[in-house]
């Protein structure tokens, strides 16, 4: 049977992706409940900037390192969370081979270091393993509709294999694993130019540009503030025991995208016009969580309505492009400036096994 670690106790944990959006807002979490944490990043999507504050707080270390190349830890952990992954579909696809092979052989390390340290272990999968759905809302028994070789296959299919390996390993009783369906997640730190449909239309309200929409603006998203992602991110981690099936996390709220201009042309002073371009490929139309297990299992749901956490990330945008605007930006630690690779900054040390 396998041991999970004790709720309550002061925990060291590894989250990979924690220089990322929602890894470096669930370090902030972890830290705040006093735990020991432990970034691993290879930089792809996130940055430095991202968990520049924490860079100096005694209970935080940030390892730069691809988890492709992770065998090894030179500390026990108690817990691994696994968001690393490029999530939005321009990354993603820029390396698409890097994309499956991070899924596949990244999870697969970090399992087998979970294995070996007897770490609970908690992948972030993701509502695309639905595919373009036939369901609505996504039950976590549906099965999904996923075309196996298109451009978007490297995430989609990447994400399916890694669940399969979590669930072989949760099988087997090697890994205490626990498997996160994450919906459309937005808030602060989200990238300005990764192509995420609402730091799009926020980012480009804030700059005057055209707003720009993909097909007819009539698909519809479900959209969850971060803060209550990682309280389900948590909340999943600490439920004993462990679900064993996968749970989906996202807000039911369901909006078309139309709406989501609209929303955002009213909270941003802007004569932006909105334009509307082809629809990518395999782009879904619907998406909306059905949370019943979440609720149920954890007893999470979110908090945060889609106006109050726009308010808060269209505040982040503003502040950080006016910020980039400045002449004479404000003043950072040698090392630190940009999307930081820095090696020898305090907390930042290199001593994973390759
Ligand atoms: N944000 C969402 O709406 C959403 C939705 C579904 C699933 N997810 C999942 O949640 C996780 C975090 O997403 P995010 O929105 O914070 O994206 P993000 O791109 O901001 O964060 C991903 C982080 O992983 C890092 N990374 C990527 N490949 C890596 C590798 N091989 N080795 C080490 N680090 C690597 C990146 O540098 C980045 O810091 C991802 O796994 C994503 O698939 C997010």
């Amino acid at each position: 049977m396998l041991q999970r670690t004790e709720r309550g106790k002061t925990k060291t944990i590894l989250v990979a992706g924690g220089a990322g959006f929602v890894g470096s807002h669930l370090c902030d979490a972890l830290l705040a409940r006093g735990h020991r944490v432990i970034a691993v990043d290879c930089f792809l999507t996130g940055s430095e900037a991202n968990v520049r504050p924490l860079l100096n707080h005694p209970n935080f270390r940030l390892i730069e390192r691809d988890i492709c190349e992770v065998k090894s830890l030179d500390e026990a952990v108690d817990e691994i969370y696994n968001l690393a992954c490029a999530a939005s579909p321009p990354h993603y696809q820029a390396d698409p081979v890097h994309t499956m092979m991070t899924c596949v052989v990244g999870t697969g390390n970090l399992l087998a270091l979970a294995e070996k340290h007897g770490a609970s272990f908690l992948q972030a999968s993701t509502s695309e393993v639905y595919g373009d759905p036939e369901e609505h809302p996504q039950r976590e028994d549906y099965r999904g509709s996923v075309n196996c070789t298109g451009p978007r296959a490297c995430y989609d299919e990447g994400k399916r294999a890694a669940e399969a390996l979590c669930f072989d390993m949760l099988r087997a009783e090697r890994v205490d694993a626990r498997v996160v369906r994450i919906f459309n997640t937005y808030g602060p730190r989200m990238q300005p130019n990764d192509g995420r449909i609402v730091s799009n239309l926020i980012v480009q309200a804030l700059s005057g540009k055209p707003l720009t929409i993909y097909g007819t603006g009539e698909q519809t998203r479900s959209f969850c503030y971060v803060s209550d992602l990682v309280a389900g991110l948590i909340a999943l981690m600490e439920v004993n025991p462990n679900p064993g099936q996968p749970v989906n996390i996202g807000n039911p709220g369901e909006f078309t995208i139309n709406e989501l201009a609209e929303m955002v042309v009213a909270m941003v002073p802007t004569d932006s016009s909105i334009v509307y371009n082809p629809l990518p490929k395999d782009d879904p139309q619907r998406r909306r969580p059905d949370i019943s297990r979440a609720k149920e299992l954890l007893g999470w749901e979110p908090k945060v309505p889609l106006a109050e956490g726009l308010r808060h990330t269209i505040d982040w945008f503003a502040a950080s492009l006016a910020d980039e605007a400045k002449p004479a930006r404000r003043a950072v630690p040698a090392g630190l400036n940009g999307h930081g690779k820095s090696k020898d900054q305090p907390g930042v040390s290199l001593p994973l096994g390759a």
